[in-house]
């Protein structure tokens, strides 16, 4: 059975919701070269808004070129000449009845400067694993004051282009979580060291959005541990939520992983080896026989993440313990049991999904009038390998063939 509130509104930070099932940022690889929101974005949001989707938070947008993603058809948001195309987004969720949160990100050392045109940028000069093509800038002073500015005006943009709140992006590994973590923030300065060090681009900008925009909503996603040495853990996190609520945050989703940790963030039962080997840029441009050879090798190197399922919710009920904001989280929780346990708990006041999402747009009111009791997703994770090649779909059973 689903808890009976789950289908009753709240208001987050001044958003009115109309249920507590949200969708979770998911990059689409679908926006023009200019960074603008395409027809098909406009399509897919429509949808959503008619599925029933409590709020649709988009996948992230760029507030800079040099963080914008190695994927393509990244949304951007770092000019203003975008903010009348936005409109196509905003407009047609809104006459669903259904609000709709811009996440602002910038990748730091999780792109690739081949795509960027830029040097990479982090606040320490540490190599990634994934993207390790290249050792990334260590940001100066005026470098982290332009990223703060940058984050700003992203959110005056979308304020202006109908957005009802923005959504920073403190997760996955991307440069403001670069900053947060010990395990990329190696810094000796104010912006390194301690917690409240860490912390503070992140407060730089909530106290910029709120000087520019007042009570504007301004969510945030953190990852609440990574498996990182000297990285995240979840008693950090919990410091990071009071402060992101004393910075004054509307609300936090709580995620966990970066990207170099391999699939941690979107888990499932099995590694996507299929479409790794035929799509990932690390392996595409291999010959196939060595591809084929890698198959093999590749089952036995990368560990799967464990558990599968639920796997935020412990640290959500510790963060929501802490903070008196409303906590959402998202993780693996796609069947009805598991969505009315992480939100029965009386703590967690709203459950976010992804990949339910990208096969059945509708599934909320699947849920709501008992159509369905869990997604059809299986978590192959094909898709997430696949934004790489192409538009956002669920890709089980159509692979190109190698
Ligand atoms: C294809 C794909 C794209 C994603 N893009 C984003 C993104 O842009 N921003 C973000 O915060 N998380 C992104 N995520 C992570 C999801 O929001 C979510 O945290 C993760 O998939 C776990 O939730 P789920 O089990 O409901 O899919 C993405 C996930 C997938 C599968």
């Amino acid at each position: 059975m689903m808890h009976p509130d789950l289908f009753t509104s709240l208001t987050i930070g001044g958003i009115h919701l109309r249920n507590r099932l949200l969708r979770s940022a998911t990059h689409e690889s679908m926006a023009e070269e200019s960074g603008a929101p395409s027809s098909a974005h406009e399509k897919l949001y429509t949808a959503l808004a008619k599925g029933g989707a409590g709020a649709i938070i988009t996948g992230y947008a760029g507030v800079q070129q040099d963080g914008r993603s190695s994927l393509p058809g990244m949304l951007m948001m770092h000019d203003d000449s975008l903010v009348p195309a936005y409109r196509r987004l905003t407009d047609p969720v809104h006459s669903h009845g259904c609000p709709i949160i811009l996440q602002l990100a910038h990748c730091g050392r999780q792109t690739r400067s081949a795509v960027t045109g830029m040097k990479t940028v982090a606040p320490s000069a540490l190599r990634d694993r994934i993207f390790n093509e290249e050792i990334p800038r260590e940001l100066d002073e005026e470098g982290i004051r332009a990223i703060i500015a940058s984050f700003a005006a992203a959110a005056g943009r979308a304020a202006r282009a109908g957005f009802d709140g923005v959504q920073l992006h403190l997760a996955h590994g991307y440069l403001l979580a670069q900053f947060l973590s010990g395990y990329t923030n190696r810094r000796r300065d104010r912006w390194g060291g301690p917690l409240e060090n860490r912390f503070r681009i992140v407060s730089e900008i909530l106290l910029r959005i709120r000087r520019e925009l007042g009570d504007y909503p301004v969510l945030a996603k953190i990852s609440a541990y990574d498996r990182r040495p000297g990285g995240m853990r979840i008693d950090e996190a919990v410091g990071i939520a009071r402060l992101l609520e004393a910075s004054g945050c509307s609300a936090i989703e709580v995620s966990s992983g970066t990207v170099e940790e391999g699939l941690s963030i979107m888990r499932g039962p099995e590694l996507p080896i299929e479409p790794l080997l035929a799509c990932n840029f690390r392996f595409a441009a291999m010959p196939m026989p060595l591809r084929k050879f890698m198959t093999p090798l590749l089952r036995l190197g990368m560990r799967l993440p464990e558990p599968v399922t639920n796997y935020n919710v412990e640290a959500a009920r510790a963060i929501r313990r802490a903070v008196s904001i409303p906590v959402i989280v998202v993780g693996g929780i796609h069947v009805q049991e598991d969505i009315a346990a992480a939100f029965g708990s009386g703590a967690i006041d709203c459950v976010s999904m992804s990949r339910p999402f990208i096969i059945e747009p509708d599934i909320v009111r699947k849920l709501q009038d008992g159509r369905r009791t869990a997604s059809r997703c299986i978590r192959c994770n094909y898709c997430a390998i696949m934004i790489e090649h192409g538009p956002l779909r669920c890709w089980y059973g159509k692979l190109p063939k190698m």
